[in-house]
Formats: C-alpha cells, structure tokens, sequence
C-alpha cells in the first residue's frame, strides 16, 4: 500500500525552547503555533513486507531522486523504528520526500518532514489515527514542533489545560478564525551550523533561560486571547519578544549559538521603521537566520515588497495559515 501526504510547516508565536526529555521530545514549555500552507513536504510512503529494509530518497527541486544525506536519513530511520515500536507493525517502508522550500535553514523543515512522514506511513498501513494520535506519531521523531504541524490553523502543544506535559497538540482555532500571512524573508537557505535538537540541549546553560520560563504563562495567555479576539496590536509586541528572547537564550547558552545573519538585522530594522509609518506587520524567528513576518493576508503584498528590496534577502516567500496534512493523489515514485 503506498500513500502520499503534503504537511505543511508552521511558525512558532510562543517557541517550543528545552525539554524534559529529548528523545521522545517532551517540552518543558507550551508552545503555540500557526499551521502553513506554502511551505511544506511532500512524502511517499509505502508498505513493504514484514522485515523489509527501510529506503529512503530525497527528491530535489528539478524533480531527480538522490541518495538521502546521512544525518537526515538517519532521522528518518530512527523515526521509523519509533513509529513501528509504537504502532505494533514490523514491516519496512520505502519512502521518498520533497520539500517546497529550503531545507534546514530555520524553515521548519524537521516539523513538515516528520509531520508527513507520520501522516503518510500511518495512511500506508490503512490506519486512520485521530488528530491526537498522529500528533503523537509525529513527535516520536524527536522534532517537538512536528506535533504541532498535523493539524490546521492556530495550534498548541501540549494542548490546554497544560497540566498534562506529555499531552499532544490540539487545535485552538481553525485556519478560517483569522487570514493572517508570514512573509518569509530568505536570508540564508545553507544548512544551520547548529542544529535545533542541540539548541534543545543547551538552552538550560543560559542565565537567561529560568527568566524566560516564568514569563511564559502570562505570555501564553496574552497570545491565546489575541488570536481569539484577532488582534494583531496585541500578538505583535509578544511575536517579537518572544523571537528575541529565543535568540538571547541561544546567543548566551554554553557554547553559544549565532544564528542571525547581518541581514537578519537588516530585515528586523526594515520592518520596525515600516510599522512607524503605519504598517501592522510583526517579525519572529524560528532557530535560523530567515525572518518571518506576521500580518493581515491584505497587507502580504505590500509587505513581500519592502522585504525584497532588504539588502540580503535572496528570496520572498507569501505563506498564510493553512488547514494541515492532506493527501496528494500523485505519488512521488
Ligand atoms: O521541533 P524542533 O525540535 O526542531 O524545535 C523547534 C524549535 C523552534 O522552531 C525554534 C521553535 C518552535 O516551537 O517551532
């Protein structure tokens, strides 16, 4: 049996940043996201026999298939022997795997990747997982943000009421509650010298960490409530901190990590002196150099174009929320 999915990426507003545990990427923290619709992976999966070895192949923009880089096919193999512990199935899968957007480069590719491979592998066996469950499946690849990429529009991990940290995502409002766009400014699309499970790691070693911790509830609320009542003048301010803060907890973790690029700073200062002219439009980051701009779908345009003309900026990317995983009638092999 063979299945196709797409998922899409999606922008953390409040950051997923240290876990309890890892492995199995259970968070310390809640996390709220928006689910994309530009960004996204495409993955074929299909169901070999009982003991079959996995394959795996990555396909790239020009359409050729090619021998999967060793870390990343080592993920994809380690998610699979998860995902066959946790299903109860012993047969191997073959998979092939393509994303829309740059991978690696703070783009969220770990979270579309692993939120389709979940979807498709569940699909190829016949299996018809609820929306808790496949968040499940796809945070056993030990990408926590892959949990929250299952599902559509406005997302939070683990799910309210937050008394339970192993908890999976749960959906706070759909993507019809509000048409906001992130406007992607690419200002780097080579790999990430650090990767976001070693960020993970040294989170706690910053000073700035504990303090971060004990805005989060209030930070939280502030952005649940702003996406209920669709209002941006409220989500912006905390958009931004929340990217900083992130930031300053990697620059200050031993041994430091430097994600921002000159033109990082140059897109921050572009879009501050954008809103002092009358433009709502809010910046945050991902574990990357590339700046994400959140604002209303109407305004995108008018955004996408101060951002191409930033010095440094190689690509624009017009994404907006998106309803979550859905399977392509075309198949990748
Ligand atoms: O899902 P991971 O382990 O790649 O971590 C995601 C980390 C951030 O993208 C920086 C934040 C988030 O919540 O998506």
């Amino acid at each position: 049996m063979k299945s196709t999915i797409v998922a899409p990426a999606n922008i953390a507003f409040v950051k997923y940043w240290g876990a309890r545990d890892l492995s199995s990427a259970l968070p310390l923290d809640p996390s709220i996201s928006m689910t994309l619709s530009v960004c996204a992976t495409t993955t074929t999966v299909e169901a070999l026999p009982e003991g079959a070895a996995d394959s795996i192949e990555l396909i790239d923009a020009g359409g050729t298939a090619r021998v999967a880089p060793e870390r990343f096919a080592a993920r994809v193999l380690a998610h699979l022997e998860r995902l066959r512990a946790h299903i109860g199935t012993s047969r191997g899968f073959r998979v092939a795997t393509r994303n829309s957007f740059p991978a690696a480069a703070g783009l969220a590719s770990s979270a579309s990747g692993f939120a389709a491979l979940a979807t498709a592998v569940s699909s190829a066996l016949g299996d018809k997982p609820s929306g808790r469950e496949l968040s499940i499946r796809a945070r056993l690849s030990g990408s926590g943000s892959a949990s929250r990429s299952v599902l559509g529009g406005y997302v939070e991990w683990p799910a309210p009421p937050g008394d339970d940290p192993d908890a999976p995502a749960a959906a706070l409002f759909p993507a019809s509650h509000w048409d906001l766009a992130d406007v992607i400014a690419v200002v780097e699309t080579a790999e990430k010298d650090v990767a976001s499970i070693d960020g993970h790691r040294r989170a706690a070693t910053s000073p700035h960490f504990e303090t971060r911790r004990n805005l989060l509830p209030t930070r939280l609320a502030a952005v649940r409530l702003a996406i209920e009542e669709r209002r941006l003048d409220l989500l912006g301010p905390v958009l931004e901190e929340e990217a900083v803060e992130l930031h300053l907890i990697a620059m200050s973790s031993r041994p430091p990590i430097f994600y921002w690029r000159p033109a990082t700073l140059a897109v921050l200062e572009a879009i501050r002196r954008a809103r002092q002219q009358g433009l709502s439009a809010w910046a945050t980051m991902d574990a990357g150099a590339n700046v994400h701009t959140i604002c209303e779908r109407s305004a995108a345009k008018d955004v996408a174009q101060l951002l191409r003309a930033v010095a440094g900026v190689e690509e624009v990317i017009e994404d907006h929320v998106g309803n979550g995983p859905v399977s392509a009638p075309a198949h990748l092999f």
